[in-house]
């Protein structure tokens, strides 16, 4: 695929052109508080490059997954409130996406000045399955934009959704990539074709069921896949181990026992923890030990154990195989990383990247905002994605309708 370049729009020249850029402005919060403002510093470059050249910016963006109608606790208030903190130009927020504030706010915007319109999700249009409904909710945004508009897509986050803001309104104006989505193609890219061996993938998260396809898509590919998280009592289970009260998919387990059996023969190995940590109960303060892969029923906790981390011995050996990995690529927590009591096996694998004379990536979303809640730098590391669940499905070698619509 070949792609329009945000240096090729700014050539054109954009002084006075309303712009519309879609970010991905969805940072976790606390309340109000934005608690990892990664991706906002992420789509700051473009925004700059943009207002420095005299645009006038309209940025789209969403912000968790609300029922298609405003609702504060999904507002954009606390993201726009840190971009301005952040933006050496003037940010406005929109009380509204295509309402009388979207449209008279947009009206008086001054050449280099940023827009943002409110949480394009709070319109049921931006996500429908119905064309004709994106259709019409794609028209109203690009009508902000007047006669002379363009498009410009810096949301990586959000490529692999075939929604109003990301690929409808691509269809109706010159459409451009932004450097954001353009570097963390490059780093797919790298990951996907002359890979360095060895490729060591991490896999953590609580669902082995998010991660089906990007394991079946692995097999043959990675060399090793490390599996931590609660995805790996699913495998425990898969090799008749009892997980006691862990979080356990019963209907993967047949699928879990197929890929391990294809690994073998596809020549990726598959390193399970060999020792967890076990919880009397989900909860920071909880009472644990340590005990062995097998015997998690033996636990103090008996039949109601859940196990929170992987153990210490897991964390050393999976260190041990991203030490010496030449391409790493790392997407979900091995614990429950928020309660310190639980954040060993993440820290440790962390650790271990930023150790690895290896090309890293971090694939977004948890994970990103796993390192750094733990303290680590973002240069620590070869690249922090800004897509969860877009370089996923990037890496499972699926469509991604936001970089298609882009194609020239
Ligand atoms: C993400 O958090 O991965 C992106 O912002 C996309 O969000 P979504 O999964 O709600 O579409």
């Amino acid at each position: 695929m070949t792609f329009h370049t945000l240096n090729e729009l700014i050539a054109e020249g954009v002084r006075g052109r309303y712009v519309l850029v879609r970010s991905d402005l969805n940072v976790p919060l606390d309340g109000f508080t934005v608690t990892d403002d990664g991706r906002i510093k992420a789509s700051l470059p473009v925004l700059e490059k943009l207002t420095d050249a005299g645009a006038r910016v309209l940025v789209t963006a969403h912000l968790g997954r609300p029922k298609g109608a405003p609702e504060e606790k999904y507002s954009l208030k606390p993201a726009v409130a840190r971009l301005a903190e952040l933006a050496p130009f003037k940010v406005v927020l929109a009380e509204d996406t295509v309402g009388s504030s979207a449209k008279e706010l947009s009206a008086s915007l001054q050449d280099g000045e940023v827009l943002v319109l409110e949480n394009v999700r709070f319109d049921a249009r931006e996500t429908s399955k119905d064309d004709s409904q994106r259709a019409q909710f794609a028209d109203e945004l690009v009508a902000l934009t007047g006669s002379n508009g363009a498009f410009v897509d810096d949301a990586f986050g959000a490529v692999h959704r075939k929604h109003a803001s990301v690929y409808d309104v691509a269809t109706r104006l010159p459409s451009y990539q932004g450097d954001l989505v353009h570097t963390e193609v490059e780093v797919l890219q790298k990951l996907t074709t002359d890979t360095q061996r060895p490729y060591v993938v991490v896999l953590g998260g609580s669902k082995v069921s998010d991660k089906l396809a990007v394991i079946d898509n692995l097999l043959g590919k990675a060399d090793t896949i490390l599996v931590g998280g609660g995805m790996l009592f699913t495998f425990l289970a898969a090799v008749g181990h009892q997980v006691a009260g862990s979080l356990l998919e019963e209907d993967q387990i047949p699928v879990v026992k197929d890929y391990l059996q294809r690994a073998a023969a596809a020549g990726t190995e598959f390193i399970v923890p060999t020792d967890v940590v076990v919880a009397e109960k989900f909860s920071a303060d909880a009472t644990h030990e340590t005990v062995p892969a097998d015997a998690i029923e033996g636990s103090s906790f008996g039949a109601k154990g859940i196990g929170l981390d992987i153990g210490p011995d897991s964390a050393a050996a999976f260190a041990d195989r991203i030490k010496g990995a030449k391409t790493v690529f790392w997407n979900g927590p091995m614990g429950v990383f928020e309660f310190e009591a639980f954040s060993g096996g993440t820290r440790a694998v962390a650790q271990a990247l930023t150790e690895a004379d290896a090309f890293t990536v971090v694939g977004g979303g948890d994970s990103a905002a796993a390192v750094r809640t733990l303290g680590f730098a973002d240069d620590a590391f070869g690249h922090i994605s800004t897509g969860g669940g877009a370089s996923l499905e990037y890496l499972e070698g699926k469509e991604l309708p936001g970089l298609s619509v882009l194609d020239r």
